[in-house]
C-alpha cells in the first residue's frame, strides 16, 4: 500500500518570525512530509512588517529545510487548509497559559472543519518567554536581541528602525 503523505500547516502572524517559531518549524519539519508556514494576513491588523519583508525572513531562514513551503492567506485557516490539502494544524504552546486560548481556536477550527487536526508542540525552553511583540519592543529601544531571532531578522529590523528615525 502506497504511504499517505500528510501536509501541516503553521500559521500565524511571524511579525516576525522568531528563534521559537523556527524551533517549532524545524520540529515539525521532521514529523510531516511537508509543512507550510502560513502567514496570515488580517487586515485589521497593523504589522510592523509588510507582507513581502515576512516572507522573505521566513523564505531566508527555511531555505536550508527541504519540506517546507512559505505563503501566505487570507479568510479561514481551515478553508486555506484544504485549498492546500493540509490535514494538520501545528500550533506552538508556550507556556499554560497559552493554552486555554488554543484549545477555544482547535475547537473552532474543528467545528468548523472535521477532517482538519490540530496538533501542539511544545515550545523549547529556550523561548518560552519568547513573543514576536516583545522583540518588536526590546529592539525598538535599542535593545539586543540576538539570541531571540535570526541573524537576517535583525539586520531587517535594524533597516526599519533606522528608516522610521
Ligand atoms: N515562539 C515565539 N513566539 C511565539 C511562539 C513560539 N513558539 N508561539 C507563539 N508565539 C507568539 C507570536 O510571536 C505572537 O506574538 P505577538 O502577539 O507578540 O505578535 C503570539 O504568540 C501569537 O501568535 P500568532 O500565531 O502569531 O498569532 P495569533 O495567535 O494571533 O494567530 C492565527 C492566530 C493567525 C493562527 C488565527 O488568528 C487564524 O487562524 N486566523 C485566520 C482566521 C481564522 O481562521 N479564524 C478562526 C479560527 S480562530
Amino acid at each position: 500500500m502506497e504511504k499517505k503523505l500528510i501536509t501541516a500547516i503553521y500559521p500565524g502572524s511571524f511579525d516576525p518570525i522568531t528563534l521559537g517559531h523556527l524551533d517549532i518549524l524545524k520540529r515539525a519539519s521532521t514529523l510531516f512530509d511537508k509543512v507550510i508556514i502560513a502567514i496570515a494576513i488580517n487586515s485589521e491588523k497593523k504589522p510592523l512588517f509588510s507582507k513581502k519583508t515576512r516572507l522573505k525572513m521566513i523564505k531566508d531562514v527555511t531555505s536550508n529545510i527541504p519540506n517546507i513551503e512559505v505563503d501566505n492567506f487570507t479568510g479561514l485557516l481551515v478553508d486555506y487548509a484544504k485549498k492546500k490539502n493540509a490535514e494538520v494544524i501545528i500550533r506552538g504552546i508556550r507556556a499554560l497559559s497559552d493554552y486555554e486560548y488554543e484549545f477555544n481556536m482547535a475547537l473552532i477550527n474543528r467545528s468548523l472543519e472535521e477532517s482538519i487536526t490540530t496538533t501542539f508542540l511544545v515550545a523549547h525552553q529556550n523561548y518560552t518567554h519568547l513573543s514576536s511583540s516583545l522583540v518588536r519592543e526590546v529592539a525598538g529601544l535599542g535593545g539586543d536581541v540576538s539570541n531571540l531571532v535570526p541573524k537576517n531578522v535583525i539586520e531587517e529590523l535594524k533597516r526599519k528602525l533606522d528608516a522610521n528615525d
